[in-house]
């Protein structure tokens, strides 16, 4: 199997990383750089646990060569909280408890980021829009959107 010499920035951090051609973003994220916060659910694009933004953008890195983040910029769930303190978004959805199993949980936080980042003040709506892609077994969403909601009154993310 060819590997390729790639450089991404994930979570803020440059990494340089030789990767075979058929190696997926979530391998590379779990495997090459023990950042096991993305899940790996289905590996069919399906359930939204492995989502990570790429550029910005929500992406299911199960569908996504690694060699295809190369110049990019990656953010994981572990990159959401700063110093060891949770960001808004993840306190709201402690205090809601929005988590039961929680192996959706990292996708959903992801998700929900992108969302207040492009825009702020989403209503129910659009907040169920987001989180299309992501697949909850357990809480029923209730829980996750009302959290996301209050992240949002509350200016956070
Ligand atoms: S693991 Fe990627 S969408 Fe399910
Ligand atoms: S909390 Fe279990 S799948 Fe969502």
């Amino acid at each position: 199997m060819a590997t390729h010499a790639i450089t991404v920035t994930v979570n803020g951090a440059g990494e340089r990383l030789d990767v075979p051609s058929n190696m997926t973003l979530l391998q590379m994220i779990r495997e090459r750089l023990a950042l096991t916060g993305t899940k790996n659910g289905c590996e069919a694009g399906e359930c939204g646990a492995c989502t990570v933004l790429v550029d910005g953008e929500p992406v299911n890195s199960c569908m996504m060569l690694a060699v295809e983040a190369d110049g990019r910029q990656v953010l994981t769930v572990e990159g959401l909280a700063a110093e060891d303190r949770l960001s808004p978004l993840q306190e709201a959805f402690v205090e809601h408890n929005a988590v039961q199993c929680g192996f959706c949980t990292p996708g959903m936080l992801i998700s929900a980021h992108a969302l207040l980042k492009r825009n702020p003040h989403p209503d129910e709506g659009e907040i169920k829009q987001a989180l299309v892609g992501n697949l909850c077994r357990c809480t029923g969403y209730v829980r996750i959107i009302d959290a996301i909601q209050t992240a949002a009154d509350e200016g956070g993310m």
